[in-house]
């Protein structure tokens, strides 16, 4: 398992850090691979909600096995393209996007509109 966010976060302690990830927000983890960073901001905004959506159909089912394994309810997992985003404007408070990975993604998403519209 790709897990190389896990290996870090023990010492970084990063993720509540952010000024977003608060008790009853709503976050997207773009890219979510096996949804380790995604079942811990599921901890971090519950009773909030966490969608992790992934444009690889292994990886959403390896990280909805993974929640499920963890009793996580919070969490939401889906197959999507970053850069064609099924979701309505406004539907976050934050997006997040890390290690995602450069080959298979156009450098476009990291400006778009689609993204900053839907926070
Ligand atoms: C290196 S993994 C990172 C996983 C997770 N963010 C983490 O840090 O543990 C990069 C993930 O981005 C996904 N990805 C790449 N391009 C994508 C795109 N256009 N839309 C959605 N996901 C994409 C890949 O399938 C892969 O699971």
């Amino acid at each position: 398992m790709h897990d190389g966010y896990a290996q870090c976060r023990a010492t970084s302690g990063f993720l509540p850090a952010w000024t977003h990830v608060r008790p009853g927000r709503k976050i997207l983890d773009c890219g979510c691979g096996p949804g380790s960073i995604t079942t811990d901001f599921a901890h971090l905004v519950a009773p909030g909600e966490v969608v992790g959506i992934d444009i690889d159909a292994g990886e959403v089912e390896r990280a909805t096995a993974r929640a499920h394994e963890l009793g996580i309810k919070n969490v939401h997992f889906r197959i999507a393209d970053v850069d064609q985003l099924p979701f309505d404007d406004e539907s976050f408070h934050a997006a997040w996007l890390i290690f995602l990975s450069c080959p298979v993604t156009p450098p476009s998403f990291l400006f778009s509109k689609t993204i900053q519209s839907l926070c």
